[in-house]
């Protein structure tokens, strides 16, 4: 019998991203082949994002037209993961019999076991909170990664979250704050190096609370964490590893040391994607995100000083319990002054289980889509004028694939993190993952324009 074929759904953050990544070599250390598609696979999983209540309830609105789906063939299996997994649990096993297992974010190593359990007719629900190390022991990503992600990959460094946010329902969807031992890190990237990664994303929910407990308690050596400054280093020595970024920091854990690697670390890249969620102090105070606008823009000035050509990106909320338009202003205000390159902006959503769902003076939906819409006019027409001042500039663009035109233009990512497309002479092979020296030639609201520097790559200009 041909081995069963697997497809897995993913909606969320990077780290849903990555856990994915996990499952699918688990399941393939189970035996299982990935499909090349949904309608080919046999068995489906669908990873789940809870941070806003639309995504919840995409979930809701797959599943209901998963139905059709399961029932076109025999023997065909439906898992649920992630965060919407852990939040509901064994309630979606009750409101969707054709959900054969749940497995939450803590459980992804179980998955093989949950697939037998659910061919022998078991419908179970795993989303126990597991709070050891052993969590990180997964089986190491394989050489022959699907193409476009030769060149880069994510690896975990710390799971969870401490902060509670007042808006934030991670804390409860992936539980307490854990780091990884760095020698298993550094053995990650070393491994990684040598299958010709060259760049990283070390991804955490409060990336830059790497190994915070284990210091303030006096036990790092003996847990084998360290700050989040030394473990960039560590990794930044590494041979072959060219690009290091991380995702996402919180304000709070900006220390001089960790300003000072941006200014140190060859390999440490010009970006910070640091979320802010509010410009006025009051709302901060409200969401309970301990630090002030003062203080963001205290970090801000230090990594520029450290790293004049470091771009600065940020989340923000709009619309959270309370918000006044003088408070809606100070975010404008916050953007321009911070400079931020880009951003992304939501409209608050109560959370279940959050202290501001507990809040009562909402703001109106329509007119939190105004200020959304506001804020993202905006950001837009500060994006593109920081794109203008990139022209003129070199470029060492990494490339991920085609733009989104389609036609072989090339798109890759600066350091900065922009997105650069690049036109070529006709019968060039660039492949994903290749450095390309680019001219930055024109700027565009969503990306940036590059002409190759070798007259030989250049694509003829049109007449
Ligand atoms: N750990 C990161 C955030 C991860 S969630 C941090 O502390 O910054 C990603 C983004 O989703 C957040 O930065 C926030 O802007 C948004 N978000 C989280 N909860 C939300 C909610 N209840 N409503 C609207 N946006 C939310
Ligand atoms: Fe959510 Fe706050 Fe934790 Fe970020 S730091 S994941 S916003 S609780
Ligand atoms: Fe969503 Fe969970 Fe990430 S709620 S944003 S997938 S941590």
């Amino acid at each position: 019998m041909d081995a069963k074929r697997f497809a897995i759904r993913t909606y969320g953050c990077q780290m849903n991203v990555h856990d994915s990544e996990k499952v699918a070599t688990l399941l393939e250390d189970a035996g299982l082949d990935a499909a090349p598609g949904e309608a080919e696979a046999d068995v489906l999983v669908i990873n789940t994002c809870s941070i806003r209540d639309k995504a919840e309830h995409q979930l809701y609105s797959d599943l209901g037209k998963l139905r059709a789906w399961k029932d076109a063939k025999a023997g065909r299996v439906v898992g649920v993961a992630g965060c919407v997994a852990q939040q509901v649990g064994d309630k979606l096993l009750g409101r969707f019999d054709h959900v054969d297992f749940v497995f939450g974010t803590h459980n992804l190593r179980r998955v093989g076991e949950m697939l037998e359990a659910a061919d022998s007719g078991t419908r179970a629900a795993w989303v126990g909170e597991d709070a050891s190390p052993e969590r990180f022991d997964l089986p190491m990503r394989r050489p022959e990664a699907p193409v476009g992600r030769r060149h880069r990959a994510f690896v975990t460094v710390m799971e969870g979250c401490d902060m509670f946010c007042s808006f934030c329902i991670v804390p409860s969807t992936r539980g307490r704050e854990i780091s990884r031992v760095a020698t298993a890190i550094e053995a990650e990237v070393l491994s990684l190096a040598e299958q010709g990664i060259r760049e990283v994303t070390l991804l955490g929910q409060t990336v830059n609370a790497y190994g915070r407990h284990d210091v303030r308690r006096g036990q790092a050596a003996a847990v084998g964490t360290m700050p989040f400054a030394e473990l960039l280093a560590r990794l930044d020595a590494i041979p072959g590893i060219e690009r290091i970024r991380y995702t996402s920091p919180h304000p709070l854990f900006y220390d001089d040391e960790l300003i000072r690697a941006h200014g140190e670390l060859a390999s440490l890249c010009p970006h910070v994607h640091l979320p802010v969620q509010s410009g006025s102090n009051r709302i901060l105070e409200a969401m309970r995100r301990r630090y002030t606008r003062e203080r963001y823009f205290e970090i801000v000035d230090a990594l520029r000083t450290a790293r004049p050509d470091v771009s600065i990106t940020s989340d923000l909320i709009v619309g959270f319990p309370g918000e006044t338009e003088s408070d809606f202003e100070d975010t404008l205000d916050l953007v321009e002054r911070a400079a931020l390159v880009d951003s992304f902006s939501f409209k608050y959503s109560p959370r279940p289980g959050t202290k501001a769902a507990e809040m009562t003076d909402e703001v109106s939906p329509e007119v939190a889509q105004d200020r959304l819409e506001r804020l993202q006019a905006k950001q837009k027409v500060q994006t593109l004028a920081y794109h203008a001042r990139r022209v003129g500039e070199q470029a060492l663009v990494f490339v991920d694939g085609e733009s989104r035109r389609g036609d072989g233009q090339l798109s890759g990512r600066d350091p900065q993190h922009r997105v650069v497309n690049v036109d070529l002479a006709p019968g060039h092979r660039i492949v994903p993952g290749d450095a390309l020296a680019v001219d930055l030639v024109e700027a565009l609201p969503h990306c940036l324009i590059g002409v190759p520097i070798d007259p030989a790559l250049r694509a003829p200009s049109p007449a």
